[in-house]
């Protein structure tokens, strides 16, 4: 999975988390390729986890701040997302190893979450920058 245009969001900072956790998600499989039981799978594993945590809590205060029409459902999805995340972990925990489908879990999750959930609040959020330029203009 590569970095690439389809995933950017018109929000700088949320671009950089989200290379973060493609990145993650890279050396995830590629470990895993290597060896699924190692420590360093574990470790990349659960730094997976806990930083997709946070990007959450940081888009959702982001669309808060910006009032976004759209925070309700997208924090929802966030949930959902979490929630199967976390059965992957109580897997993992009981069973040494990964689930099958974990890793087209991350894959569907990446696109449909980056890819066109978080396009959307992208999208608004650029539109109300352009009206206040255009509310700027007006008032000078
Ligand atoms: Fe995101
Ligand atoms: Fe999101």
């Amino acid at each position: 999975m590569d970095w690439n245009e389809d995933l950017e969001v018109e929000v700088d900072f949320m671009n950089d988390e989200h290379k973060v956790i493609l990145s993650l998600m890279n050396n995830l499989y590629v470990i895993f390729k290597r060896d699924p039981q190692c420590v360093e799978f574990s470790e990349t594993f659960f730094t997976l986890r806990s930083y997709t945590e946070k990007h959450f809590k940081d888009e959702e205060r982001f669309m808060q701040e910006m009032n976004y029409s759209g925070f309700e459902s997208h924090r929802v999805i966030h949930q959902k997302i979490l929630e199967m995340f976390s059965k992957h972990v109580e897997y993992y925990n009981e069973e040494g190893e990964v689930e099958e489908g974990f890793f087209d879990f991350l894959t569907y999750w990446l696109h449909s979450h980056m890819n066109s959930c978080d396009s959307d609040y992208s999208k608004e959020y650029h539109q109300q920058q352009m009206q206040t330029q255009k509310n700027k203009l007006k008032v000078a």
